[in-house]
């Protein structure tokens, strides 16, 4: 039997934070749960891509998406924020916007937008849908990550295996999500540098 979505999270949720060492102690920690750690290398900052025209401000303060949506695959998108020396950076906005069960963004209300603020420890996590495909883009996330005081970083992230991918001038590897598939929906990790 596979592992819920909500098993992640939690694992995630209790990932220590020992950076430098992080991604072999979870690995020998816990094999069932192939969630990679990386610490990347100082300078190597998370992509910037394009907002495109169906990012809207003021989005509600919200994690759980999907309670008004009927369709679609649930996934969890969960990670850290960390500074480029793999410091959990506190108190950072990340927001979401994301097309729906169909390829639509809802430019009249907030379905499918929501944004949080890291705890402590740098985490951020969402639970939604997968977005559909619309046409001219291979699937993805739109985000905006903002360390206190910092500047804004608008980017996309991207799934694993999308035939969309190679002909999408926005897409880079670096922005791929580590997807796993859940019993119930998929999890996928992020973790955005800034
Ligand atoms: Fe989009």
């Amino acid at each position: 039997m596979r592992v819920s979505r909500r098993t992640l999270l939690t694992a995630f949720l209790a990932l220590p934070l020992m950076p430098a060492a992080r991604t072999r102690s979870f690995a020998q920690a816990s094999p069932a749960l192939p969630l990679t750690l990386e610490c990347r290398d100082a300078d190597d900052l998370t992509p910037e891509r394009e907002a495109g025209p169906f990012f809207k401000p003021n989005s509600p303060r919200n994690r759980e998406l999907h309670a008004d949506v009927l369709g679609g695959e649930r996934i969890t998108v969960a990670g850290f924020v960390l500074d480029t020396h793999c410091r959990p950076l506190a108190g950072s906005l990340v927001e979401i916007w994301h097309a729906d069960e169909s390829g639509a963004y809802d430019n009249a209300g907030f379905r499918l937008r929501g944004h949080q603020f890291t705890g402590a420890q740098g985490r951020w996590w969402f639970n939604t849908i997968v977005p559909a495909l619309y046409p001219g883009r291979t699937r993805h996330f739109h985000f905006k990550v903002q360390r206190p005081g910092g500047p804004i970083l608008t980017t996309q992230l991207f799934f694993p295996g999308e035939p969309g991918n190679a002909g999408d001038r926005l897409f880079h590897e670096t922005l791929l999500l580590d997807m796993k598939q859940t019993g119930d929906g998929r999890f996928g990790r992020f973790d955005f540098v800034v």
